[in-house]
């Protein structure tokens, strides 16, 4: 059986070629197709930099060229290949984008979690990925946490919820059909102290069991291939070299038999030896220093300070993925998927979970649902930008472009079902008659795996509107005209005064590339469904503490509880 050809395999290794499976590099960089058979390259990870090709073809063939190197080593090992693909195949200009997982979080729809994990899937094994770096299961505590959006909710059951869903959509039943997915960041990642990205974590062991394990439970039950290890330390210890917690709990008590992966280049933070002997199985971007890396852990073993144990271990669990995923007998991209990437199809499903995502906060004077024949002005720049619309890791970080090809806006999206000529007022400038009603699209630039100020006008511990957000609203409130307010962004935002300043207010996350669904639900043609994934702070004092505001800590009340929704047929 399989588990029986693993350890045939290994007894066949030499330690070289063990460590080889545990060394992922960066395609593309400092790493050669030579690189991955003489060194023995257990996976490749595409993340910033060039892209593999401007067409999906190119891509499969870059990926094929690095696979045959892999196959033409003496024990025909083939790679994994990872990307970040955690809200569609987020890096590749065409494929289906949908809303980011906190989005996903306010449609609270296992359903279509899991069938935007599948499409993931699909379109990532497409453009040659075996392997996603998602979903995110962390429970935020904090708004000021720049990964907000990359998590479902704060709430623990609802996350744990989609966490299976997600898990189920990507690697599918069989493993053939899917990719392997990982539950991230092992563990704390969003519940450290003030917010900071890769801070330190200071909850109990009691707080940490109840309120962020499950959700890794639930990826565990659901066969999670992998599990990637956090920045931040717990209690003052690195998470990555946090051994009771990654072995003892996650692997022994938990019972993951599947990867451990560490963060970027976390090795060269916390010592390859220590975390190696933590429990990571596989170290994320090595190429820079990729002999020094090998060598370094290669001499850990022969003086004893790594067990040659825990070195299989690692590679039992890597190559019992490899066979799962049916990697042996199918190593190479899929020709006849390139022609399912962004196809009408996936993108309905995006447009459905777009919709099932917003969240109507307020609704007065009838402003919504807008009506056909009213005449409408679109404000801000928002409303005409798929980039901005889709957040991090698209735009920003990956480096997609902005307005990339097939995506649909806000604005597009309205233009489709008005009755009379819609005007577009990018920013304030516009002078405007005969006009019913604004809607006025604000938000926050994206941001990726940043936290605090990160340079220009991001400052991610600012919770409110920019001054110019804030005064486009201030405006347009003063010309008699019905105000219907749009915020795209990645978590909830200090917005009390725009709140009172607007007749209707919609919470649209960050929708991704199919922004006419959220034209869909303004005028009408479908109702709200969305109910927010966290409480939302009233004002930037909600956050003098550790935490922001959240329903487990009733100290503070917030401006609308979790839960909170309105809808157009309000239940008796
Ligand atoms: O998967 C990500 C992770 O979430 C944050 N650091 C980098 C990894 C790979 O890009």
């Amino acid at each position: 059986d399989q588990e029986q050809k693993i350890e045939d395999l290994i007894s066949q290794m030499t330690l070289e070629e063990k460590i080889g499976q545990m060394s992922q590099v960066r395609h593309f960089d400092d790493v050669t197709p030579e690189d991955i058979k003489s060194k023995f390259i257990g996976s490749v990870i595409h993340t910033q930099g060039p892209v593999p090709g401007s067409t999906v073809a190119e891509w499969q063939d870059k990926f094929s060229e690095f696979q045959k190197q892999a196959l033409d080593t003496r024990l025909k090992i083939p790679l994994l290949f990872g990307v970040d693909a955690i809200h569609g195949q987020n890096t590749f200009e065409g494929a289906t984008i949908f809303p980011h997982n906190i989005g996903l979080g306010a449609a609270g729809n296992p359903e279509i979690v899991e069938r935007a994990a599948a499409i993931t899937a699909i379109e990532s094994k497409a453009t040659g990925f075996n392997w996603v770096f998602s979903p995110c299961v962390a429970i935020p505590f904090n708004e000021k946490w720049g990964r907000v959006y990359e998590a479902f909710s704060e709430s623990t059951e609802l996350t744990s919820k989609l966490t299976q869903a997600s898990v189920k959509g990507h690697q599918g039943s069989n493993g053939n059909e899917g990719v392997l997915a990982t539950a991230k960041h092992f563990i704390g990642d969003g519940a450290t102290d003030f917010g900071v990205e890769g801070g330190n974590t200071s909850l109990t062991k009691e707080e940490l069991i109840e309120r962020l394990l499950p959700p890794y439970q639930a990826a565990v039950d659901s066969g999670v291939a992998s599990v990637m290890a956090s920045f931040n330390t717990l209690n003052e210890i690195p998470m990555h070299a946090h051994k009771a917690m990654i072995t003892d709990l996650l692997k022994d008590q938990l019972k993951f038999d599947g990867i451990v992966v560490s963060d970027w280049k976390a090795y060269s933070r916390f010592g390859q030896n220590e975390i190696i002997n933590a429990g990571i199985d596989m170290v994320m971007a090595v190429d820079g220093d990729l002999d020094g890396f090998q060598e370094g852990v290669k001499a850990g073993v022969l003086n004893g300070s790594i067990s040659e144990e825990r070195i299989n271990d690692a590679v039992r669990r890597i190559l019992r993925q490899k066979f799962r995923f049916g990697l042996f007998e199918n190593p190479f991209p899929d020709k006849g998927l390139i022609q399912k990437i962004g196809i009408p199809e996936h993108r309905a499903i995006a447009r459905q979970a777009v919709r099932e995502s917003l969240v109507l906060l307020k609704n007065q004077n009838q402003a919504l649902p807008l009506k056909r024949t009213s005449r409408i002005v679109v404000v801000g720049k928002f409303a005409d930008n798929s980039g901005l619309q889709s957040g991090g890791w698209t735009v920003n970080w990956q480096g997609m472009t902005e307005n990339y090809s097939g995506a649909t806006t806000i604005l597009e999206g309205i233009r489709k079902f008005a009755l009379h000529e819609v005007k577009y007022d990018p920013d304030g400038t516009a002078s405007i008659e005969d006009v019913d009603v604004a809607v006025i699209v604000v938000g926050e630039n994206p941001y990726a795996e940043f936290f605090g100020d990160v340079g220009g006008e991001m400052n991610l511990f600012q919770l409110t509107l920019t001054e110019e957000h804030q005064q486009l609203v201030q405006s347009y409130s003063q010309k008699g005209i019905k105000i219907v307010l749009v915020l795209i962004s990645g978590r909830p935002l200090v917005i009390t005064p725009q709140m009172e300043l607007s007749d209707a207010f919609v919470a649209a996350w960050l929708p991704g590339s199919e922004g006419d669904g959220i034209a869909e639900v303004l005028f009408g043609f479908f109702d709200f469904k969305g109910k927010l994934p966290h409480s939302w702070p009233k004002s930037v004092e909600d956050f003098n503490g550790k935490y922001g505001p959240n329903y487990w800590e009733s100290s503070i009340e917030p401006l609308f509880p979790i839960g909170f929704g309105q809808c157009y047929h309000q239940e008796k």
